[in-house]
């Protein structure tokens, strides 16, 4: 599909975004120290480049699996719903679980997988997002750790798409479009 003329704008840069990374991963392999095996989850396809990073920075022995879920907005609703495209291959009643995400925006996508999750008695869930629009959420839910805080810009690159392409950006850029029109 055609997509309106954009520029992107640097707005984190792949350095700021590895000392970030670094920092986290220090908080996390502080907070799972005693952890037999950590369960790293991540959820696709965004966190793909931020959960590559992490736990490479992470000391501590780790599984590491994938789910991806995908959510239908509804412009008059707050309520969405979000559906499992793909399940965790592996068991996680009574394991740690670390979730990592590439973005919290409306906050339902996060909400509905940690329900799930959550049901399935681990013995301690946590999240990491690399970013958080605090002022888009419809839910109240919060990451445990948060990379970086941002405005309420379409954002790309380190992962996230837009329109699938971008994803190969070393550093998160915000789109601009160029048609005058505003985004
Ligand atoms: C994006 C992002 C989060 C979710 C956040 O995923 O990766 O998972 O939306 O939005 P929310 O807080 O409003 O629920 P997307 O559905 O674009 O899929 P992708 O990760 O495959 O790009």
């Amino acid at each position: 599909m055609p997509t309106r003329p954009y520029v992107i704008d640097e707005m984190i840069s792949a350095k700021t975004i590895a000392a970030r990374v670094e920092e986290l991963a220090r908080e996390i392999t502080a907070h799972f120290q005693d952890t037999n095996k950590l369960v790293v989850v991540g959820l696709l396809r965004g966190s793909f480049v931020f959960i590559a990073d992490l736990v490479r920075e992470l000391d501590l022995p780790v599984e590491v699996d994938f789910m991806e879920a995908s959510s239908y907005g509804d412009a008059t609703h707050s309520s969405r719903e979000v559906r499992i495209l793909k399940d965790l291959r592996g068991e996680i009643a009574g394991r740690d679980v670390l979730v990592v995400e590439d973005i919290v925006d409306t906050g339902h996508t996060l909400k509905h997988v940690l329900t799930l999750l959550k049901a399935r008695k681990p013995a301690r869930i946590e999240v990491c997002a690399l970013l958080d629009k605090p002022t888009r959420r419809e839910v109240a839910i919060k990451a445990t750790w948060t990379g970086f805080e941002i405005p309420d810009r379409f954002v790309v690159g380190y992962g996230i798409d837009f329109a699938q392409r971008n994803r190969n950006l070393p550093h998160i850029g915000a789109v601009r479009f160029t048609d005058g029109d505003d985004q």
